[in-house]
C-alpha cells in the first residue's frame, strides 16, 4: 500500500509561514488560458488591452520558448507581472519541466519577485505525485520566506503515458492542485502514436460503416475522437478530488470549426475551460466555455418545477427527477459565475 498522509497534515502547510492550503477552490472563471510569449516586446505592450478580455493570461516559459530566450521569457514574465493591474483576471505562468536547467530559477525568481501576484503554476509533464509534491514543497519553502499570503495553486499538464496511468494519484497528491489540462501534442508522442499535429483529430481514425447490399458502393468512414479515453480519465480524477480540467491547446489556427468542435466535445464531458494560443481561439473558447444561452433558460425551468430538487416532473414531455435537476444546476451555476463576469452574457441569460 503506498503511504499517503493523515487528513490533519495533508491541509497543513508544508513550511513554518506559508499560508494554509486552499480547502475548496476559489471559484473563478477560466473559460480561456490564453498563452503569451513574455519576452516578446510588442506582446508585452499589448497586455493592457488583452488582460480585460481574456479570463486568463500566462507567461509560458516552456516549449515554444527557444533555449537562448529562457531567461528574457522570465524577465519578461517578472515585468509583465508588476507593470499590469490584472483585476478578475488570473494570471499563470508555464514553467519549464522539471528536469531542465532553467526550472529552479523559474519558480525561485518569480516567486521572489511576483509571488503575491501570481495565481497558478502550470507543471509540464507531471509523470506521477511525487512531481507535484516536489514542487508543493519548494513553493511552500518560497512563499514563507517571501511572506506570499496566498497559496499559489499548481495545475498540472497531462502529456506522458506515465502521467496518464498516474492521473488519479497526481489529483490527489496535494491541496495545492487546481486542475489539469491535456497536453495532446507532448502526450502523442510520448504514447507513440502516428500523428503529426497540435490535438484535433485524424482522418485515418476512423469507423468504416459495414458494406451495404451492393458490395461495389463507397462505405462511409466516420472520424471518431482521439482524445474522448483521455479527457474522460481526466475529468473522473479531477471531478472525484474537487479540481478543474481543462482541454489544452489546438494548433491549427485556420480551422477554426474542428477547434470549436474540439473545444465542444470537452466542454460537453466536463471540461471548464481551453487554451487559447492564437487571439481567434479567445471568442472560440467563450463562445463554447459558457453555457449555451437555451440550455441555461431549460434548467432554470427544472430547478424552478422542482424546489427542494427531489421527485418527478415533466417538462415539455422529458422526464426530470433528482439527478436531471442535479445536472440543471450544474448549468445554472456556470451561468452565474460567467454572468458575474461578462455583463453581455448576464443580460443573455436573464441572470
Ligand atoms: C502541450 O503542452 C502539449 O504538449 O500538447
Ligand atoms: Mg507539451
Amino acid at each position: 500500500m503506498t503511504a499517503t498522509r493523515t487528513p490533519a497534515k495533508h491541509f497543513a502547510p508544508l513550511a513554518i509561514g506559508a499560508p494554509e492550503p486552499f480547502r475548496a477552490l476559489p471559484v473563478r472563471l477560466e473559460r480561456m488560458i490564453h498563452f503569451v510569449p513574455p519576452h516578446n516586446a510588442k506582446i508585452q505592450a499589448k497586455l493592457g488591452e488583452m488582460i480585460p478580455k481574456v479570463d486568463v493570461i500566462l507567461g509560458n516559459l516552456e516549449d515554444a520558448i527557444p533555449a537562448d530566450q529562457k531567461e528574457a521569457a522570465r524577465h519578461g514574465f517578472i515585468k509583465m507581472a508588476r507593470d499590469n493591474d490584472f483585476g478578475s483576471t488570473g494570471l499563470w505562468t508555464r514553467i519549464n519541466c522539471l528536469n531542465s536547467p532553467w526550472v529552479l530559477d523559474d519558480i525561485i525568481e518569480i516567486v521572489s519577485n511576483v509571488g503575491d501576484k501570481l495565481d497558478v503554476v502550470m507543471l509540464p509533464k507531471v509523470e506521477g505525485p511525487w512531481d507535484i509534491h516536489y514542487l508543493d514543497q519548494l513553493l511552500a519553502q518560497l512563499e514563507a520566506r517571501h511572506a506570499v499570503a496566498k497559496p499559489i495553486l499548481i495545475h498540472a499538464i497531462l502529456e506522458t503515458a506515465e502521467g496518464v496511468k498516474n492521473v488519479e494519484a497526481i489529483a490527489a497528491a496535494s491541496p495545492r492542485m487546481h486542475g489539469m489540462s491535456l497536453g495532446p501534442a507532448d502526450l502523442a508522442a510520448s504514447r507513440g502514436m502516428k500523428t503529426t499535429r497540435v490535438g484535433g483529430g485524424h482522418p485515418d481514425y476512423a469507423v468504416l460503416a459495414d458494406p451495404g447490399a451492393d458490395a461495389a458502393a463507397p462505405r462511409a468512414a466516420y472520424q471518431q475522437d482521439l482524445w474522448h479515453y483521455t479527457v474522460g480519465k481526466m475529468v473522473d480524477a479531477c471531478l472525484a478530488y474537487g479540481l478543474k480540467p481543462f482541454y489544452g491547446p489546438f494548433g491549427d489556427f485556420a480551422d477554426l470549426a474542428a477547434c470549436e468542435s474540439q473545444f465542444r466535445n470537452a466542454f460537453l464531458q466536463g471540461c471548464l475551460g481551453a487554451w487559447s494560443l492564437h487571439p481567434s481561439q479567445i471568442e472560440i473558447a467563450k463562445r463554447v466555455f459558457s453555457p449555451d444561452a437555451s440550455e441555461v433558460a431549460f434548467a432554470k425551468r427544472i430547478l424552478e418545477a422542482m424546489p427542494d430538487g427531489t421527485g418527478a416532473v415533466m417538462i415539455d414531455g422529458k422526464m426530470q427527477d433528482d439527478a436531471t435537476w442535479k445536472q440543471a444546476k450544474v448549468i445554472v451555476d456556470l451561468a452565474r459565475v460567467v454572468a458575474a463576469k461578462d455583463a453581455e452574457m448576464a443580460a443573455v441569460y436573464g441572470l
